[in-house]
């Protein structure tokens, strides 16, 4: 077994401090528990932040990867190889779009969004119009576009000037939107829950304004579903709750159960924008993720793990709810979309002390902001699954309130 020590001290000396770690060292995983190097197993609600749908080391990943990589594991896009064309193909069934850009992560499917955004009006003769239009709180990555499109200050401080042409508004404000939206503006993104943000849903009628918006004016509509796509919400995307299609979609985090991806999606109206030499990636598409992406899919429909998410995250999210009740002095409230739930705390109460009391308790969860807890467990997890956690949550809110009082 791992020296757990000898590799702490390691971490310390050779990585960046870009996260704050406690001293635990993940080694091995299986269905929705996670081992460590001691052989400390937990719950892992949080399926390394929405990604692994799947849980870990599910027998149809394991088998489409190792297939895969006796078959063929890289070419670059320098020729089509097979598994991209048919995950292509799939994801453009599903979606409702036409055409398929994949990347290696989330950023990196938003950074392609917002250049596919600027360059079509260029194409048009309009290269003025480049200004894209996002949310307060939102999180759409680190590069320095998505970067600049994100919605919390603090993420920019300190990397020089932020991208021109990117603004804010209020997240659920249509009026705000449309206040801003101009003949400068290419492109409105904006996420259907806001993930980081605190888990917040959309208002009602939200999307569909935003929708009616950017016809009226023709303004793209980017989504970004990286981490409500591939069936979290209850549906395969969280837009289709409310029957609308973006002009550009984004995705990543569960497409391939947990080996990086991420995708841009486009309608065909707007295909043109990116032609030869305007855009690429050596790793984006290869055949190892695409044929990782193809096994969830199949596995999502043959395990009915998206109608699955629906019925246990409104079951999941009544308990939640629950906690409201039961300990008013610590829980406001709870909130979400299928299997992604966040149970928001009272302003004194930190995420990060919950967070830490549940882990010692054998749960692993995220969190969402500073006062909100953040569940995304695996699509695969069991009502059993789910209950062992909310027991757990229970016992530290008891503790809590206890020490309170
Ligand atoms: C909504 C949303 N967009 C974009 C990203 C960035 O994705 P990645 O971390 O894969 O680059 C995230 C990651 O948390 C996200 O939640």
């Amino acid at each position: 077994m791992a020296d757990t020590n000898a590799l702490l001290a390691l971490a310390g000396r050779h990585l960046l401090k870009t996260y704050k770690q406690p001293p635990l060292v993940m080694a091995r995983g299986e269905g929705c528990r996670l081992y460590d190097t001691e052989g400390k197993s937990y719950l892992d609600l949080y399926a390394g932040i929405a990604v692994c749908v799947l849980g870990h080391a599910h027998p149809a990943l394991v088998k489409a990867l190792t297939e895969q990589a006796a078959r063929l594991g890289h070419i670059a896009n320098l020729y089509y190889n097979d598994r991209q064309i048919e995950l292509a193909a799939q994801l453009c069934a599903r979606t409702g779009m036409d055409r398929v850009f994949l990347t290696n992560s989330g950023t990196e499917a938003n950074e392609g969004a917002l250049k596919l955004s600027r360059r079509w009006f260029f194409t048009q003769g309009e290269p003025e119009r480049m200004d894209i239009v996002a949310t307060w709180s939102s999180f759409h990555g680190r590069s320095m576009g998505a970067m600049a499109m994100t919605g919390t200050p603090k993420y920019w401080e300190g990397f020089g000037p932020r991208l021109q042409g990117v603004s804010q508004v209020k997240y659920g404000d249509l009026e705000a939107m449309r206040r801003r939206v101009n003949d400068r503006t290419a492109a409105i993104i904006v996420e259907p829950v806001q993930g980081e943000g605190g888990v917040l849903p959309a208002p009602a009628g939200y999307l569909q304004g935003l929708r009616d918006l950017c016809d009226a004016t023709g303004t793209l509509l980017i989504i970004d579903e990286i981490q409500t796509g591939v069936g979290r919400s209850g549906m395969y995307l969280a837009v289709q709750h409310d029957g609308i299609v973006p002009d550009v979609l984004t995705l990543a985090k569960g497409l391939a159960g947990g080996v990086p991806i991420g995708a841009f999606l486009v309608r065909e109206k707007y295909a043109d924008a990116l032609v030869p030499g305007t855009h690429g990636s050596t790793f984006g598409g290869n055949p190892l993720a695409c044929a990782a992406g193809l096994a969830v899919l199949e596995t999502l429909d043959r395990e009915g793990l998206i109608e699955g998410a629906a019925a246990k995250g409104t079951y999941f999210l009544s308990k939640l709810e629950a906690f409201a009740v039961k300990y008013p002095a610590l829980v406001k409230g709870a909130r979400g979309r299928g299997l992604l739930c966040g149970l928001v705390l009272t302003d004194h109460v930190e995420a990060r002390e919950v967070l830490g009391a549940l882990r010692d308790r054998g749960v692993l969860i995220a969190q969402a902001g500073d006062h909100v807890l953040r569940f995304a467990p695996p699509l695969i997890v069991t009502e059993a699954e789910l209950d062992e956690g909310l027991a757990a949550l229970d016992g530290v809110l008891a503790d809590l309130a206890s020490r309170a009082g």
